[in-house]
């Protein structure tokens, strides 16, 4: 598939990464917490936290744009995904939403390569088995619609995580 030519999987800290714009795996309030959130927070520096208290949070599977102050990256997009709860609450719509809502942003900013970590499988529990072809296939989607952005990187802080991701993107390229 052509398409994926436009996909990365890496594993490391997304908030060491020199990209346009960084995907924070956020919470309602979007005012830091743990996982991710709290190493975005921590590497942007104390503006990040000002930025944010101006947003008046935002919804589970809605996405909103800072700029990326300390970070190497240019922007932060902030979304939330849903809590794992057994699978019927919704869980993959919301979830395939985050992936979407942030790439439809990314367009708006003109943002040519973007960094997602694996969005709801750390404190929020979705099972990474579940989640992953769910990122993956959302992603593949929306890079078919348009050139923009033209580069995403799946950054994977485990290896768990990383070998999930690769496991998927083999099983869809045969
Ligand atoms: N770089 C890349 N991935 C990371 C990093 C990092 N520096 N740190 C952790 N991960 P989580 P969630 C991975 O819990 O499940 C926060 O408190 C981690 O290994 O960060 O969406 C928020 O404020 C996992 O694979 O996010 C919310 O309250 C993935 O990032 C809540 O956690 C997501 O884990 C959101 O939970």
């Amino acid at each position: 598939m052509e398409i994926l030519k436009r996909i990365e999987v890496i594993q490391g800290d997304i908030t060491k990464f020199k990209v346009d714009a960084i995907v924070n795996a956020a919470n309602n309030t979007l005012l830091g917490g743990g996982g991710v959130d709290g190493a975005i927070h921590r590497a942007a520096g104390p503006e990040l936290l000002e930025e944010c208290k101006t947003l008046g949070g935002c919804e589970t599977g809605d996405a909103k744009i800072t700029k990326g102050y300390k970070l190497p990256a240019k922007y932060v997009i902030h979304t939330v995904g849903p809590i794992w709860q057994g699978g019927h609450r919704n869980e993959e719509n919301l979830l395939k939403s985050c992936y979407k809502k942030s790439l439809e942003l990314a367009r708006a900013y003109s943002i040519k390569t973007i960094a997602f970590p694996s969005i709801s499988t750390g404190a929020y529990g979705y099972p990474i088995e579940k989640a992953v072809p769910i990122a993956i296939s959302t992603v593949v989607e929306e890079l078919k619609k348009e050139t923009i952005p033209e580069k995403v990187f799946f950054v994977c802080f485990t290896e768990d995580v990383y070998k999930e991701y690769i496991k998927h993107l083999n099983l869809i390229q045969q």
